[in-house]
């Protein structure tokens, strides 16, 4: 039983086999509230670690498959089938397993960016998924309480009319070619335009802060100029972008990602400023927020803390201000409140997860800047792309 006391759903993973990074996030995201079972996965690409993987993960020997076709089609015929898979593959293999598992009438959760290319990202629309399947991208920062709660701030006009929107992810870890010297695992397929797409950093971390503004504000993007740079001799994708975005109706923002900034670990920070006040976030002390009302002293938002909390930014928020939740609880928050849309629960919870429109929008800002960028940063229009 979950801790609502609903039935588990049975939940299937392509990829995130032993050595993986994100596949395990997604398992105790899953877990955290209860409301999946892991009973089936094709793990890897390579079968013997697709085996041992699912053997590791307490899996049936009949439910650990060495392809992603196999095991949508297997599971479909199963009355036990899974009802959802978790795709957490590179970028390249997203579509196929996205369209054979919506196809199959299996719900789908699927990491980010969602699909290598913008052609593939719009095809997923044409799709028809059986029996109703849905589909959640996992831009996991939105699952964040101080970011709901910033997203109503911005809607009930504590701002005012927003004007400047400056959004980074900085990290340093592929500061040196560690693609090339196999030290650090998936820094190789993320430098590789065939399995990353057009973008690297832009399309890793990039992505992730342009959906949290977006996300936040509800500005829509009329168009980019941006300055995508491989710092790195050797490296075929970006490591380092800096993009600058006109919004509709006036709005100016600057987007600055990077993987070669030395010092920098998981460095997402959004601050949005109105002509009436202004809010500070940083992802790596999530649970406190400036904002400040202009001529007023600033205030500390805690989660769940000091102010009153509206209902959508309370919801999971799981223990008392004060002890710290992070990153895992965010990502269970999409994984819980997508488990109440396939229930068909009700509640506001599917306006507020990532969709495929988000994964388009986030293929546009990819393929905008990159264009953008070998025109010498001209600007470039979203509905040009
Ligand atoms: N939301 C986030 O915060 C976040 C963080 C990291 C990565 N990601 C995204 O998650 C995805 C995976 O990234 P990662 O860092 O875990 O990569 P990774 O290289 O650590 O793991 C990828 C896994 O996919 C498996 N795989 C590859 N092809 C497969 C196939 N055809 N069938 C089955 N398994 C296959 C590999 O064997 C490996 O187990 C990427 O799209 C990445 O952009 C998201």
């Amino acid at each position: 039983m979950a801790e609502n006391g609903a039935k588990r759903i049975r939940l299937g993973m392509v990829g995130g086999g032993t050595g993986a990074f994100i596949g395990y996030v997604h398992r105790i995201a899953a877990r955290l509230d209860g409301d999946y079972d892991l009973v089936a996965g094709a793990l890897s690409s390579r079968p013997e670690v697709a085996k041992e993987s699912g053997k590791n993960l307490g899996l049936a020997e009949d439910r650990i498959y060495t392809s992603y076709e196999e095991m949508a089609k297997a599971e479909a015929a199963r009355p036990d089938g899974i009802e959802a898979v978790s795709i957490v593959t590179p970028n390249h293999m997203h579509f196929g397993p996205t369209k054979a598992f919506l196809e199959a009438g299996i719900h789908v959760i699927c990491d980010k960016p969602i699909t290598s290319t913008l052609e593939d990202a719009r095809k997923l629309l044409e799709i028809q998924p059986k029996n109703g399947a849905k589909f959640l991208l996992t831009h996991n920062y939105t699952g964040y309480p101080l970011i709901r709660q910033a997203r109503e701030l911005v809607a009930s006009g504590a701002l005012g009319t927003l004007r400047v929107v400056q959004a980074e992810y900085a990290q340093d870890w592929l500061t040196e070619a560690v693609e090339q010297s196999g030290t650090a695992k998936g820094a190789e397929w993320r430098t590789d335009p065939a399995r990353s797409g057009a973008g690297g950093a832009i399309g890793d971390i990039g992505t992730h802060a342009y959906n949290l503004l977006r996300f936040v504000t509800g500005l829509k993007t009329e168009a980019v100029s941006a300055d995508l740079t491989a710092f790195v001799p050797g490296r075929q994708l970006d490591d380092n972008v800096h993009i600058m975005l006109r919004f509709q109706g006036g709005a100016k923002g600057m987007l600055w990602a990077s993987q070669v900034a030395v010092g920098k670990e998981n460095g997402l920070q959004l601050r949005i400023y109105g002509d009436k006040g202004g809010l500070e976030w940083s992802q790596e002390n999530p649970n406190y927020m400036w904002f400040t009302e202009f001529g007023k002293p600033r205030q500390l938002l805690t989660r769940g803390g000091s102010i009153s909390v509206p209902p959508a930014a309370s919801m999971n928020v799981r223990i008392p201000s004060g002890h710290p939740e992070g990153y895992l609880e965010a990502f269970a928050t999409l994984y819980s409140q997508f488990a109440s849309v396939i229930r068909g629960e009700g509640g506001d919870a599917e306006g507020l997860l990532p969709t495929i429109a988000d994964g388009i929008e986030g293929m546009q800002f990819i393929t905008a800047s990159v264009q953008s960028s070998k025109n010498d940063s001209k600007w470039t229009r979203f509905s040009d792309v």
